[in-house]
C-alpha cells in the first residue's frame, strides 16, 4: 500500500472511532451512578461486574459507583436500603424483586418512578412476558422497574458420581427424603442436606411447602385460601421439621448460602435445595461442567412446577443522577446486557428477545430451566419477594428462626398465621 494510501485508511479509521464516539457521548450521561443490590462476592457478583463494564464502556462520562452489601437475598441490604431511601439520601437505581417486595412498599409510599417511557421507547411491553410485567405495574399501568432475569428457587442441587457411589437416588418426595434417602446417608457419615443460616432455611421451607402442600396448596397461602393453621399446614411444618432434622447441625455458623452448596460439591453433603444463582456459582465461579460436575432437578414433589422470582431494577424518586440511573434501566432491559449477565448469574433473561436458544451462550443448566420456564406451572417466591410483603418476610425470618432451634410446629403454624394477618396476606 502506497503511503498516501496508508494515510488515508488511518483517517478513515480515525473518523470512523471518532463516529463511534461522539455516537456514544451523544447520549450525553456523564457524572455518578450508585447502584444498590446485594450482589457482591462469589457466586453474586459475576454477572453484574460484566454489566458494569460494558455499560462504561457505552457511556464513558458515568462513574459507576458499585454500593453492593453483601448478605444472600438481601437481607442486610434491604434494611440498608430501607433507612436510606426514607432518610431522604436514595441511591441512584436499586435491587428490588418483581412481585410484593416493589409494590408493597415502594410503589405503594410513592418512592420510585414509572418507567412507561423506557418500556415504550424500547418495544419491551411486546419483548417481557405479560405475567411479568403484570408483576411490576400498579393497577394503572405505571411500570416501576425493569427485569433482568429470571430465577428459579425450587431447584435440589446434587453430584450424580456422588449418589452414585452412597448407593442413593434422587427423592421423589420428602417423605421418601426422610425415611428413606437421609437415613441411608447418614449411615455413612454423609451430610443428607446442606443448608446455611436462617435466609437459606426460609428457601427450603418454600420448596417444602410446594411440594407437600402443591400448587392450590401453595398459592392459597398467599391468597387467602390455605388456612396457616390448618392440619395440612401443620403437616407441612412437621415435614419441614424432619428435613432440618437431616441437615448440618452448624448450619447458623456457615457464612451464607455458597458454603451450604459447596458442601455438595465438596462431596460432604448430598443435596442442597438453593435457588439458580447456585448454578452461576457452579458455573462462572468454580468453572464446573452441567450434566458432570453438578446436576439438579425440582425439589422433591414439586415437578412441573417453577417457583419463580426476578431481580429487577428501580428508580427511586429523588435518585441524585436520575439521567444516569436511566441510560442504566435502559441498558439493562436490554437483550444483548441480558445476554451478558444471565449466563454468569446462573438465570433466565427476562427480555424474551434474547438469545436463549443460543446453547454456546446458554449451557445445559439454561436449556433445561428454559424449557421449564416455558412449560410448567409457575408459581411466586416467597423468599425472593414475589408473592408476600417486606413485612411479612422480616417476620417470617424471625419464626423459621425460633423453628429451627425448638421445632414446634404448632407455634409455627400459629405465629405464620397471624402474621399473614397482621401483613394483610390473602385479604
Ligand atoms: C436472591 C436474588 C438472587 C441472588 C440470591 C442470593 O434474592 O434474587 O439474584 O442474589 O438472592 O443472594
Amino acid at each position: 500500500m502506497k503511503r498516501n494510501q496508508k494515510l488515508l485508511v488511518l483517517l478513515v479509521a480515525l473518523v470512523m472511532a471518532l463516529g463511534v464516539v461522539s455516537l456514544v457521548s451523544a447520549q450525553g450521561v456523564s457524572g455518578d451512578l450508585e447502584l444498590f443490590s446485594w450482589w457482591t462476592g462469589s457466586g453474586e457478583a459475576a454477572g453484574k461486574d460484566a454489566l458494569i463494564v460494558e455499560f462504561k464502556a457505552l457511556n464513558p462520562g458515568v462513574n459507576v459507583i458499585d454500593s453492593a452489601i453483601a448478605g444472600g437475598s438481601g437481607v442486610i441490604a434491604k434494611a440498608v436500603l430501607t433507612t436510606r431511601m426514607l432518610g431522604g439520601d436514595p441511591p441512584d437505581a436499586f435491587q428490588v424483586h418483581a412481585g410484593a417486595e416493589l409494590n408493597s412498599l415502594w410503589v405503594k409510599a410513592g418512592r420510585v418512578e414509572p418507567l412507561n417511557d423506557l418500556y415504550e421507547a424500547n418495544g419491551w411491553m411486546e419483548q417481557y412476558p405479560e405475567g411479568l410485567l403484570s408483576l411490576i405495574s400498579d393497577e394503572a399501568g405505571n411500570i416501576y422497574s425493569v427485569p433482568v432475569n429470571i430465577h428459579r428457587s425450587n431447584v435440589v442441587w446434587y453430584v450424580p458420581s456422588k449418589l452414585e457411589e452412597w448407593g442413593v437416588t434422587l427423592p421423589a418426595s420428602w417423605d421418601e427424603f426422610v425415611t428413606t434417602t437421609c437415613p441411608a446417608l447418614q449411615a455413612k457419615d454423609v451430610v443428607p442436606i446442606s443448608l446455611g443460616p436462617t435466609w437459606t432455611q426460609s428457601h427450603l421451607w418454600e420448596s417444602v411447602v410446594l411440594g407437600e402442600l402443591g400448587v392450590d396448596g401453595y398459592n392459597g397461602l398467599w391468597n387467602g385460601q390455605t388456612n396457616w393453621a390448618g392440619e395440612e399446614a401443620l403437616a407441612a411444618w412437621d415435614t419441614y421439621g424432619q428435613v432440618l432434622a437431616c441437615a448440618n447441625e452448624d448450619m447458623n455458623a456457615l457464612g451464607d448460602w455458597q458454603p451450604a452448596s459447596q458442601m455438595v460439591i465438596d462431596g460432604t453433603a448430598a443435596f442442597n435445595v438453593m435457588g439458580d444463582w447456585a448454578a452461576g456459582y457452579f458455573i462462572a465461579d468454580l468453572s464446573l461442567e452441567p450434566n458432570v460436575d453438578f446436576a439438579w432437578a425440582p425439589s422433591p414433589g414439586t415437578e412441573g412446577v417453577f417457583m419463580m422470582l426476578s431481580d429487577t431494577f428501580a428508580l427511586p424518586k429523588g435518585a441524585p443522577h436520575p439521567e444516569a440511573a436511566r441510560a442504566w434501566l435502559n441498558f439493562v432491559g436490554s437483550a444483548a446486557a441480558q445476554d451478558i449477565f444471565n449466563p454468569l448469574k446462573g438465570s433466565l433473561p427476562a427480555n424474551t428477545t434474547a438469545d436463549i436458544g443460543n446453547a454456546e451462550l446458554y449451557n445445559a443448566y439454561f436449556q433445561s430451566a428454559y424449557e421449564d420456564w416455558t412449560t410448567n406451572t409457575i408459581v411466586g417466591s416467597q423468599r425472593h419477594g414475589a408473592v408476600a410483603p417486606a413485612a411479612f418476610d422480616s417476620g417470617f425470618l424471625n419464626i423459621i428462626s425460633q423453628f429451627q432451634s425448638d421445632r414446634d410446629a404448632i407455634s409455627a403454624a400459629a405465629n405464620a398465621g397471624a402474621l399473614a394477618i397482621q401483613t394483610g396476606i390473602g385479604g
